[in-house]
């Protein structure tokens, strides 16, 4: 396991950002890494995507990572914005290849074990269950993990602070990830103490849960 899936692992919680505004950027990291989660997965949904990346990236204790990445030349903007790893919503061959020929962890969408075997046979040992939810949740992640002993899963998608300690309970479950901890109103609202306290409030039941790095198959 890499030092980046180590790092996921032990914090347990990928914090899920739509942002439209830089200047929110900077204030809003560090309102996640005030809460105990110097952590966020900024998708490339926005226009500002790679502006806030690189905004986020000049404090070196956030653990960056770029999402939505549906295309391989947005890797390469991704990585010189500062993401230092990779989530795409589906399997896509050609972005993992373009992770892979920089080194950088990439963590695939995937929603049936015909993308699990994509992904193993990409050489892929984390993946993303996205949108985890509506495909079952965890009654899905428990029949879709049995003949994949070697890979974990970092479940997405409809997932709440409710739902988060028995996610963490599975095994194979290495990190979940959600947008709700970084709401984009309160984002564009300048509510940076409320995303502190959703962050701590989730960063609590993470603490209380297995080690997602020391557990698995
Ligand atoms: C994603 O991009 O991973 C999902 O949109 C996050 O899902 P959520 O908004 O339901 O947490």
């Amino acid at each position: 396991m890499t030092d980046i899936l180590k790092a996921i692992g032990a914090l347990r919680l990928v914090p899920v950002i739509v942002i439209d505004e830089e200047e929110n950027a900077y204030p809003l990291a560090q309102a996640l890494k005030a809460g105990g989660l110097p952590c966020a997965e900024v998708t490339f949904r926005t226009a500002a995507a790679e502006r806030c990346i690189r905004a986020m990236a000049s404090d070196p204790e956030i653990l960056l990572g770029a999402g939505t990445v549906l295309r391989p030349e947005q890797v390469d903007r991704a990585l010189e914005a500062g993401a230092r790893y990779i989530v795409t919503p589906g399997f896509s061959a050609g972005v993992v290849r373009a992770c892979q020929a920089n080194s950088v962890p990439v963590f695939p969408g995937v929603a049936t074990a015909t993308e699990m075997q994509m992904a193993l046979e990409a050489g892929i040992e984390v993946v993303k269950v996205f949108p985890a939810e509506a495909l079952g949740g965890l009654a899905l992640l428990k029949a879709l993990a049995p003949p994949f002993s070697m890979m974990r899963f970092i479940p997405t998608g409809g997932i709440s602070v409710s739902q988060l300690a028995d996610y963490l309970a599975f095994p194979p479950v290495l990190a979940v990830g959600g947008s709700w901890i970084a709401p984009k109103a309160l984002i564009a609202g300048h509510h940076f103490d409320q995303i502190t306290e959703l962050a701590s409030q989730a960063v609590a039941i993470c603490q209380a849960a297995p080690d997602g790095a020391a557990t698995g198959q």
